[in-house]
């Protein structure tokens, strides 16, 4: 897939399938009035009949449409003008793609949607071409006939020559965080026997070389040297030997660092405290972190945004074996503090407390981890939005604004200091689980705090948004590549 702009009256442009934009309860105006008259009313009769609402995600396709130059046409919904926002540009780009890529076609050419308020068109352009990317994969990696058929090309259709030079920008944008979101997708989707810590360093690493990002991978004798004996504890239950991947950017030099840290479990089984089968069936997932990492640090590399980041994979199997660490167990953290393991299931706080102590040490600016941490944080805020906890208020409110502004949806929670009375340990300084039932997902971002020292600090609790159990209209089930725009927007506003 690639994309490229053309300056064109739509009824003009060439292509397999032309996406065109309807806003709801409005006249057609700007280029579809034009479009409308050169298809004899068409569109403008299926409106007044009711045939087309324009709600959002309501596709009307057209076969052989008059007038066209295109053999199809694809009518989709925009809702309502003054409620459209950066999700909804997104949806609406890939709602009209996994609509046309159930069958093969090389060319689709999307008519950008005109007066969307308060977004320029660069924006438009690389949210509607990211929909237009997410949109076009499915989960189906290992299929031995594809179900799903990305176009060779993606054609945004500007409305002026002008306008030409602006999507164009929004159409790069597009193309390398459709890349580094299905990266993303495709680490997520993986199966566990075939990307466990090693390969997923090893991948790591190619990224790296290929992307001009310099990267260090830590095997199990360097962390033992690092003190990383949390994340080690971890590991120690798997036959498979943890890694640490350290991706090192340096976008301006002098200039602050911004520091990512992903959880990395390939394979969560819960260890001795060994999950139910439905509860594991879909666990390969719990490494989307560690790929939202990787593939932002892809994503800003690729766009040279100047800023210096720092980019850390926590990569670990959960397992339970004779080796596995016990109910019981203390360990010794990176940074000096004890923890009790009271639930092993409560693995990614151990393996993150090592890995943010280590960026802590970096001297990063800043820090941004990404983990599927908690089904508490599902329980608090369902599949579609993210948990943002915080130990300062304004980095924290950066973030979402950088999420939001990248169409994606995160919600704080609150971080006040009794929380961390649910992890007193009696016997070490913590303890890796809340004690109840209650505030899970609060009780996990306050032992990370733990490891965090001063650094502001953001923990994004991914669990719900980073996996979908069923394909819906905007996206397949499978990985989400939850994260990837987000980090990548918030990289590029920490360059500013
Ligand atoms: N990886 C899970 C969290 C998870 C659950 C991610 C569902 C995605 C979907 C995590 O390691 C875990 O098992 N957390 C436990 C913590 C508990 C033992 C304190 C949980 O949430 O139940
Ligand atoms: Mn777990
Ligand atoms: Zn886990």
């Amino acid at each position: 897939m690639q994309f490229t702009t053309q300056f064109a009256p739509p009824h003009e442009v060439q292509a397999d399938w032309l996406v065109v934009g309807l806003w709801e309860d409005e006249p057609l105006g700007g280029p579809l009035a034009g479009l409308d008259a050169r298809m004899e009313r068409q569109l403008s009769r299926l409106v007044e009949r009711g045939d087309i609402a324009a709600k959002p995600k309501e596709t009307t396709p057209l076969y052989e449409p008059r007038g066209l130059a295109a053999d199809r046409a694809l009518v989709v919904g925009l809702g309502p003008r003054a409620k459209s926002d950066q999700a909804g540009l997104f949806n609406f780009g890939a709602v009209a793609a996994r609509t046309i890529t159930t069958k093969a076609c090389e060319r689709v050419a999307c008519v950008l949607p005109e007066g969307v308020p308060n977004l320029d068109r660069e924006t438009i352009a690389a949210l509607v071409g990211s929909g237009l990317w997410h949109g076009s994969e499915g989960a189906g990696l290992r299929k031995t006939k594809p179900d799903r058929f990305a176009p060779k090309e993606f054609c945004l259709v500007a409305s002026s020559a002008e306008d030409r030079a602006v999507v164009e920008r929004g159409a790069r944008r597009a193309e390398v965080e459709g890349r580094a979101v299905s990266l993303a997708r495709e680490l997520v989707n993986l199966p566990p026997c075939d990307l466990y810590p090693e390969t997923f360093a090893d991948r790591a690493r190619h990224v790296a070389q290929q992307t001009g990002i310099e990267c260090m991978v830590l095997d199990e004798r360097d962390l033992a040297a690092e003190r990383m004996h949390a994340l080690l504890a971890v590991a120690r239950g798997s036959d498979r030997p943890p890694r640490l991947v350290v991706l090192r950017y340096q976008g301006r030099a002098g200039a602050a660092t911004l520091g990512l840290v992903g959880k990395g479990v390939t394979f969560d089984s819960g260890g001795l405290s060994l999950k139910t089968t439905e509860q594991m069936v879909d666990m390969k997932c719990d490494m989307a972190g560690a790929a939202a990492v990787l593939s932002a640090t892809q994503a800003l590399v690729q766009q040279k945004v100047p800023v210096n980041i720092v980019g850390l994979l926590a990569l670990v199997e959960n397992l339970p074996s004779g080796k596995a660490m016990k109910l019981g167990d203390v360990l010794h953290a990176r940074n000096g503090k004890t923890i009790e393991v009271l639930n092993t299931d409560a693995e990614g706080r151990l393996i993150l407390a090592d890995a943010l102590g280590y960026a802590v040490d970096q001297r990063v600016n800043h820090l941004v981890d990404l983990a599927t941490l908690t089904g508490s944080c599902i329980v608090a805020l369902g599949m579609d939005v993210a948990g943002l906890m915080s130990n300062d208020d304004a980095w924290s409110a950066r973030v979402h604004a950088a999420a939001r502004a990248a169409g994606e949806r995160l919600w704080p929670l609150p971080m006040d200091a009794q929380y961390s009375e649910m992890i007193k340990s009696d016997v070490a300084d913590i303890k890796n689980t809340g004690g109840s039932r209650w505030a899970g997902a609060i009780s996990a971002a306050k032992f990370l705090e733990e490891f965090v020292g001063g650094t502001p600090w953001a923990h994004l609790d991914i669990a719900g948004p980073a996996w979908a159990e069923k394909d819906n209209a905007v996206r397949s089930s499978g990985g989400t590549g939850f994260g990837v725009r987000t980090l990548t927007e918030l990289a590029r506003r920490y360059a500013e």
